[in-house]
């Protein structure tokens, strides 16, 4: 029997279509996972009196061995759940002829699936926690300093350093979130589906679930054979996962290059030119955020192949496991990547407090003349028109007099000095969400529990 099928058909099939059908070379990946539902299958089947306990003991042994063994380079098997049965029968003979009996590989692959994406979402989380570990140490490094927030890429407030880097460790944070999500979607058997409209022996699903650590039963037949949403969202959480990356390596090429250089880029996390013998380039950063188009193509590829199918199994769904399996390797290398240039990079404190000086205090001007009774829009045009002044005679606040101040209003005073600093705009704020330094140390500690709860 060269095939799965071969009773049915006359011909052998096609070698180059039947290379174009097999997953094999992919699905491989699946391999501790079907032997794993399979073992628990063969358990049930025995349980329901359908395989001898002679035929059952011998399958169990057979799964060890061929798990043992370890997978293989396969013999024109067109997939993994061929090529783990053709080793079961290959090492015990009829008793592994019996395993398949009430089961469909419509629904083993979704088993296999949702047993795959149980034990890699920690792996992913853990290196999602491995990379908010860099950005809280990067902060524990740049201490008090500060640096000038923007809105429109256009300096606005002054904030610590340590402010900024949280702003990329929460959007992180709700990627391990999200993943725990999607894992609580795969949490759940269809095992019991046969090929589309259940199965006739009188199988304890329940009792394969928890044996495999599935808390929830399927409840569709049909739809178990054609749902992949939980590799939907396991690509949603990749995208998006993939975009915060992106975003973050923008944020570091940017803020390491000359004109900013509020950090700098360690050597072995950069690369010269070819060329020009200053260059020091962000190539694992620019790296990541090219390879955030490809992951957001997964998902965009993989919701165009499910939104036209008929109900039931099409084999279009075999497509889901290169998107997924590709997904999950470029994000894992993108976290390891960024950990590693945020690891080698140093705060720049001197540059970036000096660029946190100037007129991206005039907010805190306002809210001095707001302190002392008068109405926020009146402020706002009393400061617009100290910094058009400023602007046309290329000073700052800090070069006023007195006297300049009083030009614009009499309620300036002699503490408008002390009060007017970057500094003293930082310790101003009010809200836990701000960068008062209070604040940022709070999230910084809340952080560090949730890393510590991250294993
Ligand atoms: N390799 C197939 C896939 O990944 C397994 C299911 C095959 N089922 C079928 N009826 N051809 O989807």
């Amino acid at each position: 029997m060269a095939h799965l099928w071969s009773g049915r058909f006359e011909e052998d099939p096609d070698a180059e279509l039947f290379a174009f059908g097999a997953s094999f070379r992919f699905d491989r990946r699946l391999f501790e996972d079907d032997v794993r539902g399979s073992a628990a299958w063969a358990a049930a089947l025995a349980r329901a009196g359908v395989l001898s306990s002679v035929d059952a003991a011998a399958i169990d042994r057979g799964l060890r061995e061929v798990l043992q063994a370890g997978v293989g380079e396969g013999s024109n098997d067109e997939d993994v759940h061929a090529y783990v049965e053709r080793e079961l029968v290959a090492r015990i003979g009829e008793a592994g002829r019996r395993l398949h009996t009430g089961r469909s590989r419509n629904e083993q692959v979704a088993v296999d699936l949702r047993l795959y994406l149980k034990r890699r979402v920690p792996v992913v989380q853990r290196a999602i926690a491995a990379a908010v570990r860099e950005l809280v140490a990067l902060a524990e490094r740049a201490g008090d300093a500060l640096m000038p927030s923007y809105t429109h890429l256009r300096r606005a407030q002054p904030v610590l350093v340590a402010h900024f880097l949280l702003s990329h460790v929460f959007p992180l944070r709700r990627d391990a979130d999200r993943l725990t999500a999607v894992l609580s979607e795969a949490d759940e058997l269809p095992l019991g589906s046969g090929a589309v409209a259940g199965t006739s022996y009188a199988i304890d699903v329940r009792a394969i679930a928890s044996a495999l650590g599935f808390s929830r039963i399927s409840r569709n037949s049909i739809d178990v054979s054609g749902d992949r949403d939980f590799v939907a969202s396991f690509l949603h959480a990749a995208a998006l996962g993939m975009v915060h990356l992106s975003r973050l390596g923008e944020d570091f090429i940017l803020f390491t290059a000359e004109e900013f250089a509020f950090f700098d880029l360690a050597d072995a996390a950069a690369t010269g030119s070819s060329l020009m013998p200053q260059k020091k380039n962000p190539d694992p950063l620019e790296l990541v955020r090219g390879k955030s188009g490809r992951v957001i193509g997964h998902l965009a590829g993989w919701l165009a192949s499910m939104k036209g199918l008929p109900s039931g199994y099409s084999k279009d769904l075999q497509e889901d496991k290169e998107a997924l399996f590709d997904a999950e390797d470029t994000w894992l290398a993108s976290l390891s990547a960024v950990a590693s240039v945020l690891r080698g990079l140093q705060p720049n404190p001197r540059v970036s407090t000096r660029a946190a000086s100037g007129l991206l205090l005039a907010t805190d001007v306002a809210d001095y003349l707001v302190a002392r009774g008068v109405p926020f829009r009146d402020a706002h045009e009393i400061v617009g028109s100290v910094v058009r002044r400023l602007l046309k005679e290329g000073r700052s606040f800090d070069a006023l007099s007195l006297g300049e101040w009083r030009e614009h209003s009499p309620l300036f005073g002699e503490d408008v000095r002390n009060a007017i600093t970057a500094r003293a705009s930082i310790e101003k704020k009010r809200t836990p969400q701000s960068t008062a330094p209070d604040a940022v140390a709070a999230a910084l500690a809340e952080t560090r529990e949730w890393l510590k709860a991250q294993g």
